[in-house]
């Protein structure tokens, strides 16, 4: 694995991966995970792009930076962030935006505030339609939840939600074991502030149709969380884009099948460099 590096965005630490030369992808993780969960595609596309992996702030080796009064992490603060760690990193060419569900939540802001940014989308595992009452409420108690038991329990339930293999009891591999220890480890007040912020974000169900830049779909044939029929259902509001399922794989697709996963990316990719 490449070093992360650090610089300071807002007053906080942000840690991140920039490796590799050629067109920028810049790769925005699930929660509440870290830039970890991309390691299948920063080692396969550093040969030719140039490979940005941040963590998000709260998670990983990055500081914690509530972004409102109620303590949320809002996706309009998260999409700033990245535009600024991409402004402190030179980075002044479009990029290939590929969000993971939360990231993928990132990722409509982004395209929508930062628009001249933005070369393509990819959107993985992830939805546009913002949270149903009962989701937001579900949220508000998983984040009460979370500052009195730490995020030991909520690694315990997610992985299972998270990983199509491990719920079957097909294979276990070492990155069950990691993610896991990476949501233990997670800090609580990040977890909770990240929940707050999902259940304010919008619905950009109606942005879609606006949405020029070449955008791919990737879906997980098992994903509990973004059921594959509604990922279709949001790329055929998109004029143009592509749509490609990753067998074998439930939410993680990019861990679970990597080498499905990194093939429909770079097929994507080569058209739209
Ligand atoms: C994620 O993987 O980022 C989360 O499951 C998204 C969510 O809770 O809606």
């Amino acid at each position: 694995m490449p070093r992360l590096r650090t610089m300071t965005i807002q007053g906080g630490r942000a840690a991140f991966f920039d490796v590799g030369q050629g067109p920028a992808i810049l790769f925005v993780h699930g929660f509440p995970l870290s830039s970890s969960m991309w390691r299948g595609q920063l080692e396969y596309f550093q040969t030719k792009y140039r490979v940005i992996v941040p963590d998000l702030p709260g998670f990983g080796q990055s500081e914690s930076l509530l972004t409102d009064k109620n303590g949320s992490l809002t996706m309009e603060f998260l999409a700033d962030w990245l535009a600024e760690l991409l402004e402190l990193i030179d980075c002044v060419d479009p990029v290939h935006f590929c969000g993971l569900s939360m990231g993928g939540y990132i990722g409509w802001q982004f395209w929508k505030r930062h628009t001249k940014r933005v070369k393509s989308v990819i959107a993985c595992n992830t939805r546009a339609a913002g949270d149903t009452d009962l989701i937001r409420r579900g949220r508000e108690i998983a984040a009460r939840q979370v500052m009195v038991t730490g995020a030991q329990p909520v690694a315990d339930v997610m992985v299972k939600k998270l990983f199509y293999q491990e719920r079957e009891g097909l294979h276990q591999t070492d990155f069950f074991n990691e993610i896991h220890a990476i949501i233990s480890s997670a800090k609580s007040a990040s977890v909770a502030a990240g929940q707050r912020g999902m259940a304010k974000r919008k619905d950009a169900t109606e942005w879609l149709s606006s949405i020029k830049v070449p955008m791919l779909f990737v879906a997980g044939q098992h994903d509990l969380i973004t059921p594959a029929d509604e990922m279709l259902g949001n790329a055929k509001m998109v004029e143009n884009a592509q749509h490609v399922l990753i067998g074998n794989a439930g939410h993680m697709s990019p861990l679970e099948n990597t080498s499905a996963f990194n093939s429909a990316l770079d097929d994507f990719l080569a058209i739209n460099r």
